[in-house]
């Protein structure tokens, strides 16, 4: 094996996953580019805008700035594995009914630091939820819809918004 390379083994969305790869990668770039689950976005590439979000142990992270060999041992969640065969997930549903959804490249990282949140806080208030998406940056909503969503979907949880 290159000495470079490093072998890790991780659940994503569920599923086993064993791969070999460059020992500098960051957790996006194996995802986006080894796996091809195009859900997660580089916007900045610097922990600034949060379109890389998704949930590693149940925490949102920036996979940006995560290295792809944190990865090893961990339950990877990311955009592709929030809907089931039921549908779309909860919180997409309400994101699509209350036009949370634009141009759509910030949406999966809001998608997974809410679903974070909402594991974490099943009904987190406006200032919770404000805390938790701080770090996703939309350009085209201007956030009112986005809250919007958050919010009709925790009026409405359950649990299920954080399956
Ligand atoms: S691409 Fe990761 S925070 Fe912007
Ligand atoms: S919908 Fe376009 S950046 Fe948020």
């Amino acid at each position: 094996m290159d000495p470079k390379t490093v072998h890790i083994e991780f659940t994503l969305n569920g599923s086993p996953r064993s791969l070999e790869i460059p020992g500098a990668a960051s957790a996006l770039w194996v995802i986006r580019n080894l796996i091809g689950l195009k859900g997660a976005k580089e916007g900045c590439g610097i922990g600034e805008c949060g379109a890389c979000t998704i949930e590693v142990d149940g925490k949102a992270v920036n996979s940006c700035l995560m290295l792809a060999a944190q990865l090893d041992g961990a339950d990877v969640l990311t955009v592709e594995g929030l809907a089931s065969e039921d549908g779309l997930h909860p919180l997409q549903s309400s994101f699509l009914e209350h036009h949370g959804v634009q141009c759509g490249f910030c949406t999966p990282g809001l998608l997974m630091s809410t679903h974070a949140l909402l594991k974490e806080n099943p009904h987190p208030d406006h200032a919770q939820v404000s805390k938790a998406i701080a770090g996703n940056l939309c350009r085209c909503t201007g956030y009112r819809q986005i809250f919007a969503s958050i919010e009709d979907a925790v009026k409405h949880n359950s649990g299920e918004a954080a399956q």
